[in-house]
C-alpha cells in the first residue's frame, strides 16, 4: 500500500513531518474537519501527487498560535500536482494532468461560484462561506503539503497546464498560481492599478512582492514598497521597486514624498495583515497600523486593496478587543478620502489562467520576485523556521523529488 507523509501542526510554533492517511474521494474524520463535512463523498474530485506546494505566511499565522487550529491540523493550501486518479463523476480532468488547484475550495454551483466569487463559495465550508485545504475555520479539507492530497470538483476548479514538459520547466512560477500570484495580482487589481499608477505596496513578505510585480505588469510608473525588513527591502529593490524601511522611518508619507515629490500614491496594497507592526526602532505589534497608514498616504478617491488576512478570533492578540478581530481603524479618515476598500480572500479563478500565460510566455517573472525555494518535505520545519524569522524566500515543498 502506497503511504502519505505530510508537514502538521504540532501546537505554536511546531510542525513536524509525520505519515498521515492515503487520501480517497470521501472527506474522512479528522483533526479540524467540520462535524458537517465527515463523510462528505467527493466523486467529483482527484487525488493529485503531490509536484509542489509552497508555504505561505497564512499558514504562520496558524503556526505562532495566533488562531485556533487544533494540533494535528495537515497544513498546506498552495498545491500543484499530476492527477493520478479521477472520481466517477469527474468528466473532463484525466489521469496524467499537470495541474494547478486554486487555494480557496469552490464548488461551482452555488450562487457565488456562478458570480466568479469562488473565495465565498456556500457549500464548501459549513460554518461560513469560504474555504481552504489545511486551514483552521474552513471546512476540514485536508492540506496538502504532502505527497498526496485530495481535491474535489476537479473539472469546475483545476488549472490544466498545456504543455507538461513546458510547464516543468517553469514549475517554480506556476507553482505560485494557486496562491500569492493572483493574490498579489487581485490586491493590484482592487487597488485599482493601471498604467502610470503610483502604487505603495505594505509587506515585502512573499505576498508584497507578488503585489509589486503584479502592479508592474499592469503598467504602474513607481512601485514603493515599505516593510521592517531590510532583507525583504533588498528583495524587492532587485526587481526595480522602491523602498521605504519603515523601521529606521516611521512616517511614511514623508518617505513617500522622498520618492515621487508628493506625499501621496494613487493606489495601495495591504500584504501585511493583523500581525502588523507599528513604525519605527522598537516597533511593537499594532494591528491597525497598516490600515491606517494606506488611508494616510492614498489619495482621495483611491482603492485599497487588502488582500492581508484579518481574523474574527486571534488568541495571541495584544488586547481585548483584537482577540475578537476589533482594531483600531481610523474609518473616518477612508470615509472622508472616499476611499474604496476591497478585502477578503482572493477569488483565484478569475485570474490564474491569464497569469498562467503571462508566465508560459515570459511576460512574468514571478518565481524571480518572490526568490522561489525549493526544498524537500523533510527540510519543511526549517523552513517554517526560517521564513517565520524573515529570511526573502518563498519556500516551494518537492514532496517526491520531482523538481529537482
Ligand atoms: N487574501 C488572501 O487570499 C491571502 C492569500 C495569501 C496570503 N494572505 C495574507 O497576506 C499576508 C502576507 O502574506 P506573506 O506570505 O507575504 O506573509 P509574511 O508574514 O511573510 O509577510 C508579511 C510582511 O509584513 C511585514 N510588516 C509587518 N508590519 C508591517 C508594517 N506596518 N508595514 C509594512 N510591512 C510590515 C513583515 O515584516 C513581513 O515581512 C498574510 O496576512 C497572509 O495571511 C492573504
Ligand atoms: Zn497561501
Ligand atoms: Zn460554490
Amino acid at each position: 500500500m502506497v503511504g502519505n507523509r505530510a508537514v502538521v501542526y504540532k501546537g505554536q510554533g511546531r510542525v513536524a513531518v509525520e505519515d498521515i492517511s492515503y487520501p480517497d474521494l470521501i472527506l474522512r474524520d479528522g483533526p479540524g474537519v467540520n462535524p458537517l463535512n465527515v463523510g462528505r463523498k467527493c466523486e467529483h474530485g482527484v487525488i493529485l501527487k503531490v509536484v509542489t506546494t509552497n508555504i505561505c505566511g497564512s499558514d504562520q499565522h496558524m503556526v505562532r498560535g495566533r488562531t485556533t487550529a487544533p494540533e494535528g491540523l495537515v497544513l498546506g493550501h498552495e498545491i500543484t500536482g499530476e492527477v493520478i486518479e479521477v472520481g466517477r463523476d469527474v468528466e473532463f480532468i484525466k489521469k496524467g494532468d499537470l495541474v494547478s488547484v486554486p487555494f480557496n475550495i469552490a464548488c461551482g454551483r452555488c450562487r457565488s461560484c456562478k458570480e466568479q466569487n469562488t473565495h465565498i463559495c456556500e457549500n464548501v465550508n459549513p460554518d461560513r462561506p469560504g474555504s481552504a485545504y489545511g486551514y483552521v475555520d474552513m471546512g476540514g479539507w485536508v492540506g496538502g503539503q504532502s505527497e498526496y492530497v485530495m481535491v474535489p470538483y476537479a473539472d469546475f476548479q483545476l488549472l490544466k497546464f498545456p504543455d507538461k514538459d513546458k510547464a516543468m520547466e517553469k514549475i517554480l512560477d506556476l507553482t505560485m498560481l494557486s496562491d500569492i500570484f493572483p493574490t498579489g495580482y487581485h490586491g493590484a487589481v482592487s487597488a485599482g492599478v493601471k498604467p502610470g499608477s503610483t502604487v505603495y505596496v505594505a509587506g515585502a513578505g512573499p505576498v508584497g512582492l507578488a503585489a509589486a510585480h503584479s502592479a508592474q505588469l499592469l503598467g504602474a510608473s513607481v512601485v514603493v514598497v515599505g516593510d521592517l525588513n531590510a532583507e525583504r527591502l533588498a528583495q524587492a529593490r532587485s526587481f526595480g521597486c522602491e523602498t521605504v524601511n519603515l523601521s529606521e522611518h516611521d512616517r511614511l508619507g514623508e518617505q513617500i514624498e522622498h520618492i515621487l515629490g508628493v506625499p501621496e500614491v494613487d493606489s495601495a496594497i495591504d500584504c501585511v495583515g493583523f500581525e502588523a507592526h507599528g513604525h519605527g526602532k522598537n516597533h511593537t505589534e499594532s494591528p491597525a497600523t497598516v490600515l491606517n497608514s494606506i488611508m494616510e498616504v492614498t489619495r482621495a478617491g483611491g482603492q485599497l486593496g487588502i488582500p492581508g488576512l484579518y481574523v474574527t478570533g486571534d488568541p495571541g492578540a495584544i488586547d481585548a478587543d483584537a482577540k475578537q478581530g476589533t482594531l483600531k481603524v481610523r474609518f473616518g479618515l477612508g470615509w472622508a478620502k472616499a476611499h474604496t476598500f476591497v478585502t477578503g480572500q482572493t477569488p483565484v479563478m478569475k485570474y490564474h489562467r491569464d497569469l498562467m500565460m503571462s508566465i508560459l510566455n515570459g511576460r512574468a517573472q514571478i518565481a524571480k520576485a518572490v526568490n522561489a525555494t525549493l526544498i524537500s518535505l523533510d527540510e519543511a520545519p526549517d523552513a517554517y523556521a526560517a521564513f517565520d524569522s524573515g529570511v526573502a524566500r518563498k519556500f516551494v515543498i518537492d514532496p517526491h523529488g520531482s523538481v529537482r
